[in-house]
């Protein structure tokens, strides 16, 4: 069979996807103000259902500026949103009251009492009367013009969880524990989440005449795929919109990718052959049909969508050398370039044989997680090593962790007759606030610094493990990250100067950077594009030219294998010593503040993550390694 133009469609649901969130956002908001215009014009209301969570935040902020620069007005809106927390006071900062207000309903000309959110303060026994009523609202105003959507990891939309049925009403709701979890993040853990919601039953979402259904990063990537392109199913609420006439997802690039239209591009197109494709088609044919590169035959190819490619190179075993070689050049031993080797197939140059090497790490464990075997190589071999630790990483310090400090000040002092007045007044002022401290509350000052000094004293301690003199550690507490709380503060002019100064204070041969899009609000993404905006601004300074940036992955994700441009393998000795870096980060260990879904320690995520990227080089059919640490090269 031959397919080289099978135009196969996989999906099952219109799509439309942006380069990034903020762009696919501006898009949304211009067709729910469309629709509030055109209800104006016909002197009618606009009845929207809205969502919560961090994927709508843009869009509210565009119809806001809409309001503010283009006139918009919501005075013809009725809004309904999708869920609350239960129990839930209105007034508290994780209600979904809280945050429509906050993020749209007090910056808008929207009636006070045109719009609706399930109140999560009603007795249990009012609960099924209330949610009838909440339908019935909805319905006598002719149903939701509009519906907003989330979607959860799990594929929950609204609160409808998995297994929830395709005709539920609004309902009150146990949440499932990727929910909890996903919300332990505003609710400081999971312990302090509520276990209950009311959300609107799909069958009322099903009704509504248009929905849009928006999600962005990788870590949405898994269930959008399910979404889009599996079966209807119960466990995946979300999938039900395959099944509404008039229903579309919007997403950005990086949560596309895992679409197929993206895996497998060949499959519904003709593409343009260029090497990073042939790489990516012939790993995936190698790795789906479970053979090595070298054992890839043109039967193989014809069979698999991808003639065309063959009949370009005439036989496989053209293409599997080629693309074989390819993927042997980016394994190597020496991060920093080989002195004195011919470096033509090499990730790295070899000159200078010493390099200036800077290391941004956005939280102060990042370096030695995601590429400790790395930065230890890059100190053996002799490079001048820097690191450059982004934020402070505060809020991941537990509160008793900060008092055991505080307390071994104190004890110290007394200890050594070092008595000060101004320790002892610390302590008890720490002390006295963490004693009272509240579920989720904001630290205090005095707290954040002393869990960011803890920070900071794992960090030395793991540059002293690997070999780094401390003048080449940079602690650069970046302000956007200090809020205090998990929401942070957009990346100002303040964050740029910082970076910027300390990339042309080290004036790096290499740099090395977080190139994490898991989470588009996350901290990895904000320092990456505070690294992106410095070097922009320093394009025309002179070392720019001698400049190349690697970017890592954080602790959970890895590059797709036939992205990776540098491989650095590391022995079952090596794993043990980076095993051993990471555990410098004591405060992060036996259970983190905000451990998420993953109960695994971070020593194992990375362990596991740098055994699987070998596996795949192996199953590849190139040697077996322990582990491997896997880089990409940023071309600005
Ligand atoms: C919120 C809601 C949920 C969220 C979903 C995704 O009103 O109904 O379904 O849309 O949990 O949340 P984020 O956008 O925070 O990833």
């Amino acid at each position: 069979m031959s397919n080289g133009n099978l135009h196969i469609n996989f999906e099952k649901i219109p799509i439309s996807i942006f380069a990034s969130s903020e762009d696919a956002s501006k898009s949304v908001a211009k067709e729910i103000a469309d629709l509030i215009k055109l209800k104006q014009k016909e002197g009618k209301k606009a009845i929207l259902g809205l969502a919560t969570g961090s994927s709508p935040k843009k869009v509210y902020a565009e119809l806001i500026r809409l309001h503010k620069q283009e006139g918009l007005s919501f005075k013809n809106v009725i809004s309904f949103n999708l869920d609350e927390y239960y129990p839930m006071q209105p007034a508290s900062p994780q209600s979904y009251h809280w945050f429509m207000k906050e993020n749209l309903f007090d910056h808008v000309d929207i009636p006070k009492d045109s719009y609706f959110v399930p109140d999560g303060t009603i007795g249990m026994d009012t609960v099924k009367s209330y949610c009838a009523a909440y339908e019935k609202k909805i319905n006598d105003l002719g149903g939701l013009d509009f519906q907003l959507l989330g979607i959860g990891r799990n594929g929950h939309i609204g609160f409808n969880e998995p297994g929830s049925h395709i005709d539920s009403l609004t309902r009150l709701i146990t949440l499932d524990f990727t929910t909890r979890s996903d919300a332990g993040l505003d609710f400081g853990g999971l312990a302090n989440v509520p276990r209950k919601a009311i959300t609107l039953g799909i069958k009322k979402i099903m009704q509504a005449k248009r929905i849009v259904l928006i999600a962005w990063g990788e870590h949405k990537s898994p269930i959008i795929r399910q979404t889009v392109e599996g079966p209807v199913v119960e466990q995946i609420p979300a999938s039900y919109l395959q099944g509404h006439p008039n229903a579309q997802i919007v997403m950005d690039e990086s949560c596309a990718a895992g679409l197929s239209r993206r895996k497998t591009p060949w499959l519904f197109d003709s593409v343009e052959w260029d090497m990073p494709m042939i790489k990516k088609a012939v790993t995936n044919l190698a790795l789906s049909l479970e053979k090595s590169v070298l054992m890839l035959t043109n039967e193989d190819y014809n069979e698999n969508g991808l003639s065309e490619l063959l009949a370009r190179y005439g036989e496989a075993y053209d293409i599997n050398i080629e693309v074989f070689n390819r993927i042997q050049h980016t394994i190597t031993g020496w991060p920093g370039g080989k002195p004195n080797a011919d470096d033509t197939h090499r990730p790295e140059r070899a000159n200078p044989a010493r390099k200036r090497v800077l290391i941004f790490s956005p939280h102060p464990d990042d370096d030695i997680i995601s590429m400790g075997g790395t930065f230890q190589r890059l100190v053996d071999q002799g490079h001048e090593v820097h690191v450059a630790y982004q934020t402070s990483g505060n809020i991941a310090v537990a509160d008793d962790e900060a008092l055991r400090f505080i307390e071994f000040v104190r004890d110290f002092n007394a200890r050594f007759a070092l008595h000060n007045e101004a320790t002892d007044k610390m302590y008890f002022e720490a002390n006295g606030f963490l004693e009272k401290k509240k579920k989720g509350e904001k630290d205090s000052e005095a707290v954040r610094a002393i869990k960011g000094l803890i920070r900071v004293s794992e960090a030395k301690n793991t540059c002293r493990f690997v070999g780094v003199p401390q003048e080449n550690t940079h602690f650069l507490n970046m302000p956007f990250y200090e809020t205090g709380m998990v929401q942070k503060k957009p990346l100002g002019e303040e964050d740029y100067t910082i970076v910027a100064n300390v990339i042309r204070e080290v004036k790096p041969h290499q740099i090395y950077a977080a190139g994490d899009l898991a989470d588009p609000h996350g901290t990895h993404k904000v320092c990456l594009d505070a690294v992106i905006e410095a070097l922009h601004r320093l394009k025309k300074e002179p070392f720019m030219k001698d400049c190349w940036t690697w970017l890592y992955k954080g602790a959970w994700a890895e590059w797709d294998i036939d992205l990776i441009e540098m491989a650095v393998p590391m022995s079952p000795d090596q794993v043990m010593r980076k095993r051993m870096g990471i555990f410098k980060h004591q405060s992060q260990k036996d259970g983190v503040v905000y451990q998420g879904t993953d109960a695994r320690e971070f020593w194992q995520r990375a362990e596991d993550r740098n055994q699987a990227t070998a596996l795949l080089y192996n199953k590849l059919g190139l040697a077996e390694y322990a582990a491997m640490e896997a880089f990409v090269r940023l071309k600005i």
